[in-house]
């Protein structure tokens, strides 16, 4: 773990905080953390945010018992017992806040999902997994986080078997942007870029592996955005009192940030769906 960026560094230290898990705990319900799939805009953020792993899990062929899955930062593990749960797979979630995983680790314990799921403290950039252990590599909005994309996916490609699958969702940037327009959103995460669909499709190729499916839905990612900014703002007096009034607004301008830039066509969010070979 020593060799960890600042990046994975920077993502630690704000996963464990207590301002941030208040924020996700509440806004979420503890489960999934990430953007939603709406059927209308003004759907639940949860109900929405479920909708997301159903579709992806409805796209990877023979899930089941025999899929050995790895989640790539996990979060409170929402995923991992749907999977588990709905579909009888073992699931391991890799994920850096240990705050995150003790609460991952209470859920799957009071649902009997305990002898599927094995939740493991570590970073992407490094996964403790033998080459060739895993059939489905599932990520959901993370993978933004690391300061070394290619690296990850050189993981991702040594720890799938041959034929094996990958699918995740990230919020990035569009394939072609001005210099520039994303910094305020940049400077927000700590990070120095962020992914395209031009990149991963390119650099999936460069590991050889094929194009199952791209999905892009940045509408989706607006309308994420601004729900959680609508929310918070409705319940502006109980989240300050859990998480702090800088956190709040901090994250206030943080999501305005997020839809401007969808507005403007510079960023990009979706499904990414690769097969090994
Ligand atoms: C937006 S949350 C998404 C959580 C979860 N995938 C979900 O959809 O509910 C991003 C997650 O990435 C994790 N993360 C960030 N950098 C990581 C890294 N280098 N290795 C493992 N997990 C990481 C954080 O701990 C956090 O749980």
């Amino acid at each position: 773990m020593s060799r960890r960026s600042q990046a994975v560094r920077k993502a630690e230290e704000y996963y464990d905080s207590s301002e941030a898990d208040a924020f996700y705990k509440n806004v979420w319900g503890g489960e999934d953390i990430h953007i939603g799939i709406y059927s209308t805009p003004d759907e639940a953020i949860a109900q929405a945010s479920r909708r997301t792993v159903e579709t992806m899990a409805l796209q990877v062929p023979d899930l089941g018992q025999k899929t050995r899955v790895i989640d790539l930062g996990s979060g409170y593990g929402g995923s991992a017992r749907y999977l588990a749960g709905n579909y009888g797979c073992h699931v391991t979630c890799l994920n850096l806040s240990e705050t995150q995983n003790d609460l991952n680790r209470e859920k799957n314990a009071e649902t009997n999902l305990n002898a599927l799921i094995d939740v493991v403290h570590g970073s992407f950039e490094d996964i403790p997994a033998e080459d060739g252990s895993v059939d489905l590599v599932w990520s959901q909005d993370a993978i933004l986080h690391s300061g070394d994309r290619p690296r990850v996916l050189d993981e991702i490609s040594r720890v799938l078997a041959p034929g094996g699958h990958v699918i995740f969702t990230d919020p990035m940037q569009a394939d072609d942007v001005p210099d520039g327009v994303l910094q305020p959103i940049l400077d927000r995460i700590h990070l120095s870029s962020l992914g395209s669909f031009a990149f991963y499709r390119a650099e999936f190729a460069k590991r050889g592996f094929s194009e199952v499916q791209l999905a892009p839905m940045l509408g989706q990612l607006r309308t994420h955005y601004s729900r959680v900014g609508e929310e918070l703002k409705s319940r502006y007096d109980e989240i300050v009192r859990l998480s702090g009034k800088p956190y709040v607004d901090n994250m206030l301008r943080g999501l305005e940030h997020w839809v401007e830039g969808a507005d403007k066509g510079y960023l990009a969010w979706g499904i990414l769906h690769f097969k090994k070979g």
